[in-house]
């Protein structure tokens, strides 16, 4: 019932782990089961560097964690930005009826760490704004 994507991701998760000192952290809980992701990121000029992920979760979550890691390293924040759950579960070929909410966590976790980056970056551009004026 797993594609043979999902199983590669869940055997061989690409990107696991922490990344020291990040740029931005983002973490999100499953409403639905109570599982939790991750995502750390190393981001230089627009670009995410390095990502890694930790995910408590089950095999559906650590495969599409792993999926968006591999889908977001390399890109620009934008374009980081636009990757959606349904896009993560496609690129893994689908994932059963029942797991799909699993695919929640990935996309939003990356987003959540992208825009802590950009939020962060505001206060720094507004604090210096300020200390110019
Ligand atoms: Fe919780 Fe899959 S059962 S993310």
């Amino acid at each position: 019932m797993y594609s043979d994507k999902v199983m590669d991701h869940f055997n061989n998760p690409r990107n696991m782990g922490e990344i020291e000192n990040p740029d931005a952290v983002g973490q999100v809980g499953n409403p639905v089961c109570g599982d939790i992701m991750k995502i750390y990121l190393k981001i230089k000029d627009n670009k995410i560097e390095d990502i890694k992920f930790k995910t408590f979760g089950c095999g559906a979550a650590i495969a599409t964690s792993s999926m968006v890691t591999e889908m977001a390293k390399g890109k620009d924040l934008e374009e980081a930005l636009k990757i959606s759950n349904k896009m993560v579960a496609e690129k893994l070929d689908g994932l059963p009826s029942e797991k799909l909410h699993c695919s929640n966590l990935a996309a939003d976790a990356l987003q959540d760490a992208i825009n802590d980056y950009l939020n962060e970056k505001d206060k720094e551009n507004n604090v210096s704004e300020e200390s110019n004026a």
